[in-house]
């Protein structure tokens, strides 16, 4: 597809290729690690992910909700505040998932769960490219298109 050059059209794209990707595949990835850990692999490592997964959802919801319709409306006053807290949620998850990563490279394969560990490191590595083209797209293309700019 054609690179979208409003903020509608970019809005849109983003729900349809981020939003709705990475809420069609956590589930599945949560699933995943809960079965593998009642085989033995890596404890903790589903709560973990659910918790990220919850995380990402209010964050999602929040900019669906407020930011997301602030910005299809042109913008206001307060939309700075509320880009600063989707940048500092961007941190935060950032930091989360580097942190799961690390886990995943560590995660041991007991015998005969060797398949499901490589479809969950897969899942994992596609899950966070996702993320990170997701939260570069918001930063570097559609907030900056509504930061405060000084007048010429
Ligand atoms: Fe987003
Ligand atoms: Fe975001």
């Amino acid at each position: 597809m054609s690179v979208p050059s409003t903020a509608a059209e970019l809005i849109d794209h983003i729900l349809a290729r981020f939003h709705e990707t990475h809420r069609r595949e956590l589930p599945g990835i949560v699933a995943l690690a809960r079965e593998l850990e009642g085989k033995g692999a890596m404890p903790t490592l589903a709560d973990d992910l659910d918790v990220m997964a919850k995380a990402l959802e209010m964050h999602m919801f929040k900019e669906e909700m407020r930011l997301f319709p602030m910005m299809e409306q042109g913008g206001n006053a307060l939309i700075v505040h509320l880009i600063d807290d989707m940048q500092a949620e961007h941190l935060d998850h950032a930091d989360v998932v580097a942190e799961l990563e690390r886990r995943m490279a560590d995660l041991g394969a007991p015998a005969g769960t060797e398949p499901d560990v490589a479809a969950l490191r897969s899942a994992f590595s596609k899950l966070f490219d996702d993320l990170a083209q997701h939260v570069q797209l918001e930063e570097t293309v559609l907030f900056p298109m509504f930061e405060a700019r000084p007048a010429s």
